[in-house]
């Protein structure tokens, strides 16, 4: 079976002809991905008989997805050439070639995120967040899993549910941490999540 390493060069590629948009040198390793597909499983609740529908951003070559397929995610990758490499992968995914902020506008009904777009040194990063503290304002956005290769909590610094460092993974270059953003009703009581948008947020 096809894995993350086994896209290397095209995401290298990738990485040098936009390294601030791609934001590593390498997909993500197996290690990462298993801990972010845990973590995400936790938040949408795999016994929740209505789950909401999973939506992951910035996909690259499909080193996450390859984790989370079975939760069926739509896939959101504005790199065309990576997009290309997810159809072949995961043809029974949705893909949409598109950038992620557009993604989170357009949403019909709320979802669960998991991201892996930079947000270290990213010109975007500032517009992604603002869309995200809209969408979870909203209720929109349900819960939101991210890894970060910084120290801090990545989203420290806004509206969004305070952040939890779900796991650390050494066995990333670089080490990296998993974040998770979701109400605090929905902590409480752990997933499925069901809350209604907060009004204060
Ligand atoms: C660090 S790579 C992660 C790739 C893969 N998910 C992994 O974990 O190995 C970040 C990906 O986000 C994509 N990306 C960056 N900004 C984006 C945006 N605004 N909208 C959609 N995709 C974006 C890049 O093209 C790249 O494929």
């Amino acid at each position: 079976m096809l894995n993350g390493r086994s896209h290397p060069n095209r995401f290298f590629r990738g990485f040098v002809g936009n390294p601030r948009s791609v934001g590593a040198v390498l997909p993500a390793s197996s290690s990462l991905s298993r801990a972010v597909a845990a973590a995400t499983a936790a938040c949408a609740g795999p016994t929740d008989p209505e789950p909401c529908p999973l939506v992951e951003l910035g996909a690259g070559t499909g080193a996450l997805t390859e984790s989370i397929r079975g939760m069926r995610p739509v896939l959101v990758e504005r790199d065309e050439a990576f997009a290309a490499v997810l159809h072949k992968r995961f043809p029974e995914l949705e893909i949409r070639i598109q950038c992620a902020t557009d993604a989170l506008r357009n949403l019909q009904e709320p979802v669960g995120v998991v991201s892996s777009i930079p947000l270290l040194n990213n010109p975007q990063s500032a517009e992604l967040k603002r869309t995200l503290e809209q969408c979870f304002a909203e209720g929109r956005v349900r819960f939101l899993v991210l890894y970060s290769y910084g120290l801090a909590d990545p989203c420290g610094e806004t509206s969004l549910p305070r952040g939890r460092r779900a796991a650390r993974v050494w066995r990333s270059m670089p080490p990296a941490s998993v974040w998770v953003y979701q109400p605090a009703c929905a902590m409480a009581r752990g997933a499925p999540i069901h809350c209604s948008p907060s009004p204060s947020a």
